[in-house]
């Protein structure tokens, strides 16, 4: 990857919150991988898991910390001295925040107000702020969110993304703060909390349980895999200009019953697993990612088609056992009953 001398790899020190996530263990590696100095700022939620870092646990710094709290946030940035911050940190399930909304306003909005704000004292040179397309609603069955297409929140998550958006692009306005906004598409592979749709079918299908589609499972989604999103945040790291916001997908819709069929057919189960189940209150229709403005010009490209991902992620889930196994217990017990019992 070509990469200008100001964010050049070696050397550069990261900032990472919510390294402890999904997708941010996932570009964790790729930034070790690529040579940067990384610390991981992580609350460790129930999301956030050290196991996903097994095997670069002694390539990076570890500080346990929680966005919303400005003086650790401040000590970890004196600590680290990072020359940028690539923000992951958030409450990321729909679903949960249908059955709790309070935290995400707390977590996204305010834990990113205090963040950018530290952020901004400590000079930081630049801010790369891991939204979501979740925030521009539900699309028709036809047409492409743009990064124009105006913000229209459905779900408590997606509207405290929003907010923690336009906090971001207040600070870039205002302060001339330089923070780079990506609103990717779904993420799907290794890592990934089995509350999600992918790892979510394809363990309850590994177990023979009925596998839980929403209403009548032809909403839309757009996947991307999760490395993939990982070299486009390292583009944006080196060459995004500051105050813009990109689009990041990989062009590949797919209807929720589509892939549950696919995961099955792949694991080899019968579609007779498939059971509907009552929709999610709001349920947006349909997501789809016009991301030509990050190809153009950050000069990024996916590689990763949806067939081998979704082979890899498959495999890498039965090969895995024991990392879902030591999530499925306690209190992802009792979310899953809340959850789906009643619909079941
Ligand atoms: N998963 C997707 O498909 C997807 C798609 C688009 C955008 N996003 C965005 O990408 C980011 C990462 O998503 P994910 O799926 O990896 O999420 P995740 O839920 O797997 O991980 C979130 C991480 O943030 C940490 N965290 C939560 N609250 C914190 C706090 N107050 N202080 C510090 N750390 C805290 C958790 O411990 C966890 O490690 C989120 O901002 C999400 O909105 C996700």
């Amino acid at each position: 990857m070509t990469t200008n001398d100001k964010f050049a790899p070696e050397g550069t020190r990261l900032f990472v919150t919510g390294g402890a996530g999904f997708i941010g263990s996932n570009f964790v590696r790729l930034a070790i991988e690529n040579g940067f100095n990384v610390t991981v700022f992580d609350a460790l939620t129930y999301a956030g898991n050290m196991e996903n870092l097994a095997g670069v646990e002694e390539r990076f710094r570890f500080v346990r910390g929680d966005i919303r709290d400005a003086e650790a946030v401040r000590n970890a940035l004196r600590e680290s001295e990072p020359r940028a911050v690539i923000h992951f940190a958030a409450e990321s399930h729909v679903d949960r925040s249908i059955l709790g909304p309070k935290i995400f306003t707390e977590t996204n909005v305010l834990g990113t107000h205090v963040l950018i704000e530290e952020c901004r004292q400590a000079g930081i040179e630049k801010f790369i702020h891991i939204s979501t397309d979740e925030v521009y609603g539900s699309l028709g069955s036809t047409g492409l969110f743009t990064e124009e297409s105006p913000l229209d929140p459905t779900s408590p998550y997606a509207a405290s993304k929003a907010a923690s958006d336009l906090v971001v692009q207040s600070y870039a306005k205002t302060y001339g703060f330089p923070a780079v906004i990506l609103r990717c598409s779904n993420n799907y592979g290794p890592f990934q909390f089995p509350e999600k749709l992918i790892p979510l079918m394809i363990i309850k299908a590994s177990n023979d349980e009925k596998l839980p589609v929403y209403g009548d499972g032809q909403n839309i989604r757009d996947w991307i895999y999760v490395m993939d999103y990982g070299t486009a945040i390292l583009r944006a790291l080196e060459r995004g200009t500051p105050g813009e916001v990109y689009n990041v997908g990989s062009s590949n819709e797919w209807k929720n019953i589509d892939i549950v069929r696919l995961i099955l057919e792949e694991m080899d189960k019968p579609l007779s697993l498939i059971t509907y189940v009552k929709d999610r209150p709001a349920h947006d229709r349909r997501y789809a990612i016009d991301s030509s403005k990050i190809r153009r010009d950050l000069g990024w490209e996916p590689e990763t088609t949806f067939e081998k991902g979704i082979r890899q992620t498959i495999d890498w889930y039965m090969t895995h056992r024991q990392w879902w196994n030591n999530i499925m217990t306690g209190e992802y017990l009792e979310y899953y009953e809340k959850n789906y019992k009643p619909k079941l």
